[in-house]
């Protein structure tokens, strides 16, 4: 059913089937095991990679989807539900095998790369490239760069304006909805949310969230990000400020202990606590694991944990995703990502020596543009073309690209800022 919202990657997969330019890669993939990421593994089967597969997250696995892709010759190694040292285990499996060394890694969080770097050394050294999609994932790649200890190049996807604009903000702004009704069957209308982080997942919350109707507050430390918000019309608070009121807590902010237990003990009873960001440390679910609270199952992936007094909070996919948890990712957002996926995969493999060094690189803005083009036949959408004379006016490729680098495709307001300060209007 996914194949056909997910045109992006269809295409590239029938315009570069002849080719096969992955021909030869050996590829670790660590990712989230859904229906859309079979297309992307069928993809990149398609066009020559030789793969073996880990999940990024222990309950996001569609097991039937696992079972599919096995079944039809593929290396996965993932159930839904795994505890922490299954998921270490299937990674392990996944990287290590007989006669098997990878050169490619595909890494949603960094776990693949972490544990080869860690447990492999040998075999990290000849690794050709590595894509990785998460906030998460790639800070913990600036950080092995920074202290000179990433020895091959990596392809930061998710600050591709293609990844963070389209997965980030409008699949989170749909997903977080589907998840909160699915698992909780609220209500949304007049109810008070806080979402920590306004960065773009944080932004996709609470546009949805304020479009039901919800009283939205944000927190944030970032005073660019605090501003936005605050100009988007939502309230910067602190979460101490908000948080005894509130009907619904989520985070998105890939940092840890955002909502602490001291935050959990003052909220009220019945309110809905849940996580869009990678990390599963935002909210501090190991202090909810005290002899004085009693935890229960109301149904798959929804806690209540209960308090002496009998306040309970609801507890969403212990913390983890809830998106990837508790509902599904709309396909045509994936089908984006995969195709920035699939081409960071062929640009690193294919690159002539010298082209990158042990660092961390953005994909090149003509493959995201190319990306964007890909998808724009679903909509009927029909570009203009420069003419010669405007091409020369604007100092532009009539191909492209058409923004430069630093171009990160803002709201009004940030980029207003860029030109007054530049006196370009
Ligand atoms: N659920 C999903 O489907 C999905 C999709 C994409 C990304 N993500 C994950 O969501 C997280 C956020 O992604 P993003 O693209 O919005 O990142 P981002 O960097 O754009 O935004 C995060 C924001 O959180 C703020 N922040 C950091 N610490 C904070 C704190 N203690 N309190 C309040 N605010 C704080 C930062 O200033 C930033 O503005 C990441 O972990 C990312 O991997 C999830």
């Amino acid at each position: 059913m996914c194949i056909s919202e997910m045109p992006g990657i269809m295409a590239l997969r029938k315009r570069a089937a002849d080719d096969r330019p992955l021909k030869n890669a050996k590829i670790v993939g660590c990712t989230h095991i859904n229906a859309q990421t079979a297309v992307l593994i069928e993809t990149l089967a398609a066009l020559g990679a030789n793969l073996r597969w880990a999940a990024c997250n222990i309950y996001s696995t569609q097991n039937e989807v696992a079972a599919a892709l096995a079944e039809a010759g593929f290396s996965v190694f993932a159930w839904r539900g795994e505890t922490e040292e299954d998921f270490w285990w299937c990674i392990d499996k996944c990287v290590n095998a007989e006669s098997w060394q990878p050169n490619m890694i595909l890494d949603d969080g960094g776990d693949a790369t972490h544990l080869m770097l860690k447990k492999y050394p040998a075999m990290f050294k000849l690794i050709k490239g590595i894509v990785e999609e998460s906030v998460t994932g790639v800070h913990r790649l600036y950080q092995l760069s920074k202290g000179g200890k990433l020895s091959v190049p990596a392809m930061n996807v998710n600050d591709s304006v293609t990844k963070t604009k389209y997965d980030n903000l409008y699949s989170c702004r749909e997903s977080i909805i589907d998840s909160l009704k699915r698992s909780t069957d609220v209500m949304f209308g007049g109810k008070q949310v806080v979402i920590c982080g306004y960065g773009e997942v944080g932004k996709g919350c609470s546009q949805a969230l304020k479009g039901f109707g919800c009283v939205v507050y944000v927190t944030e430390i970032d005073p660019i990000c605090a501003l936005q918000a605050s100009m988007d019309g939502y309230r910067v608070v602190k979460l101490n400020e908000v948080v005894r009121n509130v009907d619904i807590v989520i985070t998105a902010t890939g940092n840890k202990n955002v909502v602490t237990r001291e935050h959990m003990d003052k909220m009220k009873n019945g309110c809905i606590v849940c996580n869009m960001g990678h990390s599963n440390t935002e909210i501090d679910v190991n202090s909810l694991r005290t002899p004085d609270l009693t935890w229960e199952k109301v149904r798959s992936q929804v806690d209540h944990v209960i308090w002496p007094d009998g306040k309970r909070i609801i507890l969403l996919a212990e913390g983890r995703l809830v998106n990837l948890s508790c509902s599904s990712l709309p396909s045509f957002v994936v089908s984006i990502t995969s195709a920035t996926q699939a081409l960071a995969l062929i640009e690193l493999f294919n690159a002539p020596p010298g082209r990158y060094k042990s660092d961390v690189y953005l994909l090149p803005k003509k493959m995201d543009e190319y990306v964007a083009s890909l998808h724009l036949p679903t909509f009927d959408a029909h570009l203009t073309e420069l003419t010669d004379e405007q091409a020369k006016y604007m100092g532009l490729n009539k191909a492209g690209p058409f923004k430069p680098n630093y171009y990160r495709y803002v709201t009004r307001m940030l980029k207003f800022r860029k030109s007054y300060s530049t006196g370009s209007f």
